[in-house]
């Protein structure tokens, strides 16, 4: 069978963008564990002698703002055009690019650091190796990466998008362990797991690693 995670996901989106941009404004005001992760990131980033960082799947692009506006030189890619003109429009002064994290239109170590978001919820088991091994020929040797993620174990199938229209898209739940191992695999040290609201139905993770050098 055809593999088509990879335009289901950009079709889904970009039927959706508007509606998933109205579900998560605000959002980084009511986590401050995420805003506490953000800002170690930033520091990270800053302690490896700064430079460009990319927000894979950064959708509305409200997290590459807040780290521009931490003093973080930050772009977003998302592979929906639909959410990169959405988040071009919310944020003119910033640089957001259609691409995907399969196979990223930048130069080995190009970037100082990588941040992905509730993006590789949308990866497959069978693709998601792939996908470090692309953020690790990204990031250069040192280089600090946060993944933010779904905690489970499960796949949910999702057939309807916030505004009611019909979308079709799979999330993939992880374990912590799990998205670390295979960070390790990468190249990538794990330097720490935080677990975001451990006792909701669907619990949140970041992992922080950097690329070995
Ligand atoms: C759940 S949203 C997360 C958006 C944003 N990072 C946030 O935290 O709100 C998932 C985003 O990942 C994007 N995405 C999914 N697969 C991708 C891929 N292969 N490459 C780049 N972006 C992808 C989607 O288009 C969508 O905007």
């Amino acid at each position: 069978m055809a593999d088509t995670w990879l335009s289901d996901t950009r079709s889904s989106y970009d039927t959706d963008a508007p509606g998933y941009a109205e579900k998560v404004r605000g959002l980084l005001d009511e986590m401050p564990h995420l805003r506490a992760s953000l800002a170690v990131f930033a520091e990270s980033v800053r302690a490896v002698g700064s430079g460009p960082v990319a927000d894979v799947g950064c959708g509305p692009g409200y997290v590459t703002d807040h780290l521009h506006r931490a003093g973080v030189d930050a772009f977003g890619i998302d592979l929906s055009p639909e959410m990169v003109a959405l988040a071009r429009r919310t944020y003119p002064g910033l640089r957001f690019e259609v691409g995907s994290m399969t196979a990223l239109d930048l130069a080995d170590g190009a970037v100082a650091g990588l941040l992905a978001f509730w993006s590789i919820i949308h990866v497959p088991d069978h693709a998601l190796p792939g996908v470090f091994a692309e953020f690790r020929r990204v990031v250069r040797p040192g280089g600090p990466v946060l993944i933010g993620f779904h905690v489970g174990d499960e796949t949910r199938h999702t057939s309807e998008g916030y505004t009611g229209r019909p979308i079709n898209v799979d999330s993939h739940r992880r374990r912590p362990d799990t998205v670390s191992g295979l960070l390790r695999d990468a190249g990538f040290t794990i330097d720490a797991e935080l677990l975001l609201r451990p006792d909701e139905d669907v619990p949140g993770a970041v992992v922080f690693a950097r690329r070995d050098t």
